[in-house]
């Protein structure tokens, strides 16, 4: 089996690294950072505006990471894609779009599950809190799926939007979010998290048939500072400007201004340009590698073993998420009683573990579990056997020492 430490820089420099952060953000590959280095150095400038080379030059790479972007989505077009700078962006950006739209009145209800990031709550709860529109949470089933029965109750001609993650990034569920269509009306807006989706596996705008999507390309091996709005081209074309600048419009005078066509329009100044291009080259990164089928024929035989090591393992500890290969990520979050998770989490990076500890930016499915946090574990295409092996035999020595 190839060795992928081999394509990230990080290991040269840190081989004894055992990195399951992945789920915060991505290692970045050699080619990622290579692509950048060579287009800040040959053909950097600013784009749109410029009629010399270098300008034409940027603009041909940013307007190419666009087409990546739709490719990678099952996008119908390049004008679907509009770069933000996270995840978390993307959606504050749909969320105050929609509100000048007018798509939300008070008393309109926003359905959500338990399992949802922060980014995809707290934007609807300023909704909630200007227009007096409600949030509604569905439950989660037994095994970590959307409890379609609950959802079913609580859908009724009042949700006007229905915002879920394709993936948890705390259970590593997939959520069987192609089910959703069928059970919410053509004027619902359907809005999909898939932060940790497009990592992972093929994520299809169209099977879903979700209205919105949005994501963040540092978990995806590229640079810092650049999300990924979808849009279908009929709402992205509908929706107001939410910010407003330069580069976002067609003319400009004292009195109005004509918003630009799409996706420009909701890309109001300089965008992260160095960015689209980190984007690009992660995309053929994982060309390289040979797409989603290596990715998650990396992740099952490291889920697999991180199942067994729970098995027998010698402590109660307990996992947030399926005990199961398929259909999830390869997150893999654990409930550790009687020790201080931070203790825990610095007990690894003592011996060069990185893991995250917490409540992971997603308290309301901690407070549907009744816990306070998890110690998560998240793998990457670099992880191997002999990084789970030594995360868990150090959990153990951990918990043996500070419980
Ligand atoms: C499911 C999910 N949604 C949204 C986000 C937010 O991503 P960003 O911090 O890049 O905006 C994350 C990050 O962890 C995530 O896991």
């Amino acid at each position: 089996m190839r060795d992928y430490k081999n394509d990230f820089g990080v290991y040269d420099t840190h081989p004894d690294l055992v990195y399951l952060d992945t789920t915060a953000t991505a290692l970045k590959p050699k080619s990622v950072v290579e692509a950048v280095a060579r287009f800040s150095t040959e053909e950097y400038a600013n784009i749109h505006r410029g009629a010399y080379d270098l300008s034409e030059a940027s603009e041909i790479r940013y307007e190419q990471s666009k087409k990546d972007t739709a490719h990678l989505i099952n996008a119908e077009s390049s004008a679907e894609i509009v770069y933000t700078y996270n995840s978390t962006y993307a959606l504050n950006y749909l969320a105050l779009a929609l509100r000048r739209a007018g798509r939300l009145a008070r008393w309109d209800r926003i359905l959500l599950s338990v399992a949802e990031h922060h980014a995809n709550v707290v934007p609807w709860h300023i909704l909630a809190e200007d227009l007096g529109i409600e949030l509604v949470f569905v439950d989660i089933d037994e095994e970590y799926d959307i409890d379609y029965d609950d959802f079913a109750r609580k859908y009724d001609a009042r949700v006007k939007v229905v915002a879920l993650t394709a993936v948890s990034n705390v259970t590593g569920k997939i959520f069987s979010l192609e089910k959703i269509r069928p059970m919410i009306g053509a004027d619902t807006l359907f809005v999909v998290d898939a932060s940790q989706a497009v990592p992972n596996y093929a994520f299809d705008v169209q099977s879903i048939d979700c209205d919105f999507a949005f994501f963040t390309a540092h978990k995806l091996y590229a640079e810092t500072g650049l999300g990924i709005l979808y849009g279908r081209e009929r709402l992205l074309r509908e929706l107001p400007p939410a910010f407003g600048g330069g580069g976002a419009i067609n003319w400009v005078h004292e009195e109005r201004y004509m918003p630009a066509g799409l996706p420009y329009r909701h890309e109001p100044g300089t965008p992260h340009i160095i960015g689209a291009v980190s984007l690009s080259a992660a995309i053929s990164y994982l060309d390289s590698i040979g797409g989603y089928d290596t990715i998650a024929a990396a992740k099952k035989p490291l889920v697999e073993r991180a199942l067994e090591r729970l098995e027998s393992f010698p402590y109660a500890v307990e996992l947030i998420g399926p005990r199961a290969v398929e259909g999830r990520a390869g997150v893999l979050s654990h409930v550790v009683p009687g020790v201080h998770l931070a203790d825990l989490a610095e007990f690894l990076a003592e011996r060069d573990i990185c893991v995250r500890v917490g409540h992971h930016c997603a308290e309301p499915l901690m407070r549907f579990r009744g816990v306070a946090g998890a110690l998560r574990a998240s793998i990457g295409i670099y992880s191997t056997l002999s990084d789970i092996d030594r995360f868990y035999d150090a959990l153990e020595q951990g918990i043996k020492t500070l419980g």
